[in-house]
């Protein structure tokens, strides 16, 4: 049964977890799906890990629907989300019309950078069929606001407007919230605080699902690795086997651990 935003939502109500990778090509789509990978990103992150640039930021929607056609090819049952390039929707029409683009390309969900101000445009996204899913906390297209990639809602009073933020996201019509880089205990109360399915890394257990860089994930980092960084290839010996590792991990609970999160 191809994995649906109902499956999404099922599995929240339930407490079961799921799990995405962020995927960029058809091979690697394809091998997703037979490792039973629930949920494929397409992340602006193909701007650092493909593409060599040291941020998201010249990433076009001409890449971003590139790339989604070719993993689109390779889907067999994954729920594919594709990213929102910087700039791509900084006004609803423009949003209206990219979003459009990369659903055609193959998507069944957009992912766009923000917060509270984004709730117009996810409600207009939701009234022309397009599920939303807004990446919270760490938003790394905003790294030359925040002055580099660092834990975001550490303060009571950021927690607290992450949490309403979230509220507000849900009632405009959100299908999704991601949380990226967030103290474990900040996650917890947003993913209580609303009832769509919330994904995160680098944000603790408590979410209802995660989500890795793939190249993380074989152990490929460019310099420090980040600390939700785990190498699941090490002692595999396939990247099928690594994959379906991590998918166990999510499931079970194992993976994120304690040292995988940030305090508050
Ligand atoms: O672009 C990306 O890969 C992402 C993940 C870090 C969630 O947004």
């Amino acid at each position: 049964m191809p994995v649906s935003l109902t499956t999404l939502r099922d599995l929240k109500q339930r407490g079961e977890k799921f799990a995405m990778i962020t995927c960029y090509d058809a091979i690697f789509a394809q091998t997703m799906s037979q490792a039973a990978v629930d949920c494929l990103l397409i992340g602006d992150s193909l701007g650092m890990v493909l593409q060599g640039h040291d941020s998201t930021l010249p990433v076009s929607m001409a890449d971003m629907v590139y790339h989604t056609r070719c993993v689109a090819r390779g889907n067999h049952h994954a729920f594919i989300f594709a990213d929102m390039p910087f700039m791509s929707y900084a006004t609803v029409t423009d949003a209206l019309k990219n979003a459009g683009d990369l659903m055609q390309a193959g998507a069944h969900a957009v992912k766009l950078e923000g917060g509270g101000w984004l709730a117009e445009t996810v409600t207009q996204m939701a009234r022309c069929g397009i599920p939303a899913c807004v990446h919270m906390g760490l938003t790394p297209q905003s790294v030359n606001v925040f002055g580099g990639y660092k834990v975001q809602g550490r303060s009571a009073d950021a927690a607290a407007k992450m949490v309403e933020d979230a509220k507000l996201l849900e009632q405009a019509g959100a299908a999704l919230l991601l949380l990226e880089c967030v103290p474990t205990p900040v996650a917890k109360r947003v993913t209580e605080a609303v009832s769509i399915p919330v994904i995160g890394i680098g944000a603790g257990p408590h979410c209802d699902g995660q989500v890795l860089v793939l190249h993380d994930l074989l152990g490929m980092y460019q310099g420090k690795p980040a600390r939700f960084a785990k190498n699941y290839l090490q002692g595999r010996d396939s990247v099928k086997d690594a994959l379906s590792a991590y998918v166990q991990d999510v499931k079970s609970g194992t993976y994120p651990a304690p040292e995988h999160g940030f305090s508050q």
